[in-house]
């Protein structure tokens, strides 16, 4: 591959040419999963923001479509969300004449000028294939310039749209309500919690099933720059609901990833039954800087999000949508070996279940002494899972930070390890999913073969798939 394309994802949704950051607009409706994305075609750096636009049936092949959504005099179009008016309650495609009595899709978007940040509405009665801007934009502005990210879901009990938005260096998520899009009230507000960064921004908050039974209702919550491992991150809450007011269960502010690169997580709009989310697989300290030439940035797979209970806290669960559907090759399964090789420029999986008594590596290396490590040490008393980059060369930033670890809740059981390897990333998924790092990588030459060791004892069983090209790029 070209030195523009090496980079370049298998599985993992880029944008053909410029710069893209936050998921936006997600939405499914009539077996079409969108994915709206900030997007600056015209350059491979943050700026001129505009709305790209994807769609896929199986969560796996993504097919760009046209802009969706444009940078115009009154400013670019910064981050929001899509929901599926099916009652036409914005009465917006009925103004248009197109009304066919399924309704439509309304985008919920921020215009944002080198002054002004306001809400705007655009609508499209031709599945998000073209969009109209409201006459009557914006419909929310509270003379601010740091007022954005609108996340705009369908509340059943109350019959109501509810929307959630950042006043982002108050350090305030703003909730509002509406029965047509284009009007809406203030009902409450959550703020001052967590890590505060220096703005809160791309607020969500969706209800997610409980292992075993019940609901909760999380509020996930983006900042930057001031994440524990610097720069951006998303933290979460776990609370109750009622179409006016978030209430905590407890006061604990908790992250939805240990690595790196997981920001801007939104969910989809319109699945039934556990959330489905996506976020963008990068962090801003160096989002600007990565040597992928002509493109820049990519999106996590889709996870199926979901909570659980474990040692009396809340955990949220994670798990990545569509690998089975692209397995391909089976690269091995059964008893570990100390070296497998592999097949070049494949995207892969790997499982495995790590002893809980010993310290267990796995290293994707090729010749030149470069590798990328993940393991597990159950420690004297409490264990870690690690990832380290460190010693893959292909691009140095001082921020771009090498190790990472998270505890796992000591229980004594082994301990297993999900891992999606897409040739500038790592996704890896631990304990069930409870704890999960997200980051990227840069290998000067691709990896060609896998390490495994024990500190004692036999290699653990392993299973490694081929995860084959699946089109769409
Ligand atoms: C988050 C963010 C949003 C904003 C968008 C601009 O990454 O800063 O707050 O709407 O990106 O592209």
């Amino acid at each position: 591959p070209s030195a523009d394309e090496r980079y370049r994802p298998v599985l993992h949704f880029t944008p053909p040419q410029g710069f893209m950051n936050d998921p936006n607009g997600l939405v499914f409706a009539d077996g079409e999963w969108h994915l709206f994305y900030q997007h600056n075609p015209f350059e491979a750096k943050m700026g001129r923001v505009h709305w790209g636009h994807a769609v896929s049936r199986d969560l796996l092949h993504w097919q760009v479509l046209p802009l969706a959504l444009r940078e115009t005099a009154d400013g670019m179009a910064f981050s929001g969300s899509a929901v599926i008016d099916r009652a036409n309650s914005s009465g917006l495609l009925a103004q248009r004449g197109e009304g066919n009595g399924r309704g439509g899709m309304v985008a919920v978007y921020t215009r944002a000028s080198a002054t002004r940040q306001v809400q705007a509405l655009a609508y499209s009665s031709d599945g998000g294939r073209s969009f109209a801007d409201y006459r009557g934009n914006p419909v929310l502005d509270v003379g601010s310039d740091q007022f954005r990210d609108p996340k705009v879901f369908w509340h059943a009990p109350g019959k109501v749209w509810v929307m959630c938005v950042v006043r982002s260096r108050e350090h305030r998520v703003m909730f509002y309500r509406s029965r047509n899009l284009k009007d809406w009230r203030a009902a409450g507000e959550f703020a001052h919690a967590g890590v505060y960064g220096i703005d809160y921004e791309c607020p969500d908050l969706v209800e997610l099933p409980v292992a075993g039974g019940g609901t909760r209702w999380v509020l996930f919550l983006s900042i930057n720059p001031g994440a524990p491992q610097g720069g951006s991150t998303v933290q979460y809450f776990v609370g109750r609901f009622d179409g006016r007011r978030f209430v905590l269960d407890d006061g604990a502010t908790r992250f939805a990833d240990f690595g790196k690169d997981f920001y801007a997580l939104q969910t989809f709009a319109g699945v039934d039954g556990a959330p489905v989310g996506i976020a963008w697989m990068n962090n801003w300290q160096y989002a600007n800087d990565l040597p992928t030439g002509r493109w820049r940035g990519a999106m996590t797979l889709p996870r199926r999000l979901s909570l659980r209970r474990v040692a009396d806290d809340w955990k949220l669960v994670q798990e990545p949508l569509g690998l089975e559907a692209a397995r391909r090759q089976v690269i091995a399964q059964g008893p570990g070996r100390a070296s497998t090789a592999l097949p070049p420029d494949t995207a892969l999986e790997i499982r495995l279940a790590c002893a809980p008594d010993t310290v267990t590596s796995l290293r994707l290396a090729n010749g030149t002494g470069e590798y990328l490590e993940v393991g597990y040490d159950p420690g004297p008393a409490v264990g870690s899972v690690w990832v380290d980059r460190g010693n893959a060369r292909g691009f140095r930033h001082r921020f771009f930070t090498d190790k990472m670890s998270w505890a796992p809740p000591p229980d004594g059981k082994p301990l297993d390890l999900r891992l999606v390897f897409d040739r500038c990333s790592l996704e890896l998924f631990a304990a069930g999913g409870t704890g999960c790092a997200t980051l990227l990588h840069f290998f000067a030459a691709p990896p060609d073969r896998l390490e495994l060791a024990v500190a004692g004892g036999p290699l653990p069983d392993i299973a490694v798939h081929a995860l084959l090209p699946t089109g769409g790029r």
